[in-house]
């Protein structure tokens, strides 16, 4: 009986500490700096913010094309620096960072391809990648 203790004693600390080590993760990576409250106010909000108001008031000049590809292609590394560092907790934060890659990448080809109607249409998938990751992780 006694033999048997300790084993699940340990299965019960290690299954805490994995636990509380997820909930760090959603805030941060494992081993570097970045916050992810910082992440997503210096790049997702004014990458994001920045590509809806373009795409409301329609872009016609060439700069303003170039400046929504800029704005995209942060959009797709995010996607990526989202996945980096441990920070993903479950398969949810992980399908949400892949629809904000595969949303932003494609709304960037549109981009290239000055296709209005397209972005607006995969701006949809972005915003519906950060309503997604918000509703499950997101705590305020
Ligand atoms: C894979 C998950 C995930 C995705 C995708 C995501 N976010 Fe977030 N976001 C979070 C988490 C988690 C927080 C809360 C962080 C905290 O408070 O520690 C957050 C917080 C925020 C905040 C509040 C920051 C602050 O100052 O407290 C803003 C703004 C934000 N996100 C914007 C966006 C936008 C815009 C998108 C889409 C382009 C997006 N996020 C996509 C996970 C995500």
């Amino acid at each position: 009986m006694k033999k048997n203790r300790i084993p699940i004693l340990a299965a019960i600390v290690i299954a805490g500490l994995a636990a509380t080590h997820a909930a760090g993760q959603i805030q941060k990576g494992k081993t570097r700096p970045l916050q992810t409250k910082v992440w997503m106010k210096t790049v997702n909000q004014p990458h994001c913010g920045a590509l809806v108001k373009m795409l409301k008031a329609g872009i016609t000049e060439d700069s303003g094309w170039a400046e929504a590809a800029a704005h995209a292609q942060m959009l797709t590394e995010s996607g990526h620096v989202l996945m980096a560092d441990s920070r993903c907790p479950d398969t949810t934060w992980a399908n949400a960072a892949k629809d904000l890659r595969e949303g932003s990448e494609a709304m960037l080809k549109a981009i290239e391809a000055k296709d209005s109607a397209a972005a607006s249409a995969d701006l949809q998938k972005v915003l519906g990648a950060c309503k997604a990751c918000h509703a499950a992780h997101r705590k305020q």
